[in-house]
């Protein structure tokens, strides 16, 4: 029996690794132990995705919570190390590029289990970005890696990242395969549910079509009072405009810094607006249900960028610049810098 051991943590993780649990639990010859590192905890933020999505319990939870970079990335890589000693895997599959992923990564590549890593390549070419400097170290520690698109397999063949079939496979001579992306599958798979539950639209009190779906939690974005105050403000401004409600989740950084004293003007401001619909962060189908009946999605999420995609909405990216370059240049995104 072949032994997957996944580490997850954070949100867009729990999605991406529902796709391939659900592949893993329907064959008899793998077997899938699960590590939460617990760098999401609110159940809207965990829980949730493992009960919607059908994901398997967590046989670990290494309860990290949050912390500094390098206080999370510490705290997971010492309980890690125990549990892949315990273990013994066959490999550590990993998503994405969260802090969870690199601890993980640098801990079963330094006690020399393979690691695999799906959605590998994507890159922002800006290492100021957290989730940057975690996709580079990820991707030259490991020894299977699936990158999503054309443009991520060039990324990595362009930083020597790629398999010579005369040799064996490792980290020193990864295998390199583009079977895809996940999260199309999970958009497929899910997509078939939306017609029943629409619920989330009447809760809401939102009409098809008429608002804007509003996502922000970067922290590039969330921890500049003066970028966050900038972008809700053009938000505040478009829906008074256009007259036009905007739909906005509202993660827990920016719910943080939106309690910020520098911020409360703009947090009165919001509150006065009838159009602006906070709420808490939604379920993975609610948040299909908000993307398929949207206008127009504003958005620094990775995840969802794509997603506009699958659905065909225009995006407006608050970003300096997107991974998914291929969605810019097919004008499903718009770059916008600030
Ligand atoms: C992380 C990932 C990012 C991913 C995002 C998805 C890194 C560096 N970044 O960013 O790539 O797109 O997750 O959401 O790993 N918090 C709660 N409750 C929770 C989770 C978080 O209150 O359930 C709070 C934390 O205490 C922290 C803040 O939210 O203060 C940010 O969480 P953190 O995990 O540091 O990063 P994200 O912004 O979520």
């Amino acid at each position: 029996m072949y032994k997957i051991l996944t580490v997850i943590g954070a949100r867009p993780q729990f999605i991406k690794a529902a796709a391939i649990s659900k592949v893993i639990i329907e064959r008899e010859d793998v077997f899938e132990v699960l590590v939460h590192t617990g760098q999401h905890y609110d159940k809207n933020m965990s829980a949730v995705f493992f009960e919607e999505m059908g994901l398997p319990k967590e046989k670990y939870n290494l309860n990290v919570g949050s912390g500094t970079h390098a206080k999370m990335t510490s705290e997971i890589m010492i309980q890690l190390e125990d549990i892949l000693i315990q273990e013994n895997p066959d490999c550590v599959l990993l998503y994405g590029d969260t802090n969870s992923t690199m601890a993980a990564a640098i801990t079963a590549s330094k006690i020399h289990i393979p690691v695999v890593h799906v959605e590998a390549g994507i890159r922002s070419k800006r290492k100021n970005r957290p989730e940057e400097l975690n996709r580079i170290i990820t991707d030259h520690l490991s020894s299977i890696l699936f990158p999503p698109t054309k443009e991520g397999e060039i990324n990595l063949k362009n930083e020597g990242v790629f398999y010579n079939p005369s040799k064996r496979v490792s980290n020193d001579n990864p295998l390199v395969h583009n079977f895809g992306d996940v999260m199309y599958d999970n958009f497929i798979r899910f997509k078939s549910l939306l017609g029943k539950r629409k619920g989330i639209l009447s809760n809401l009190n939102l009409t098809e079509k008429k608002y804007v779906l509003l996502t922000i939690h970067r922290a590039l974005n969330t921890d500049n009072h003066s970028k966050l105050t900038k972008i809700l403000t053009a938000v505040n401004t478009l829906s008074l405009k256009e007259n036009i409600k905007i739909i906005f989740p509202i993660h827990p950084r920016t719910k943080k810094q939106l309690d910020a004293d520098e911020l409360k003007e703009v947090k009165e401001m919001m509150h006065q607006n009838n159009n602006i619909v906070l709420c808490d962060p939604v379920s993975f189908i609610d948040m299909m249900i908000l993307q398929d009946n949207c206008k127009l999605i504003i958005t620094d999420s990775g995840g969802i960028q794509k997603e506009a995609a699958f659905f065909e909405k225009k995006c407006i990216v608050l970003l300096e610049s997107t991974p998914w370059k291929e969605l810019v240049s097919s004008g499903v995104l718009i770059e916008l810098t600030l």
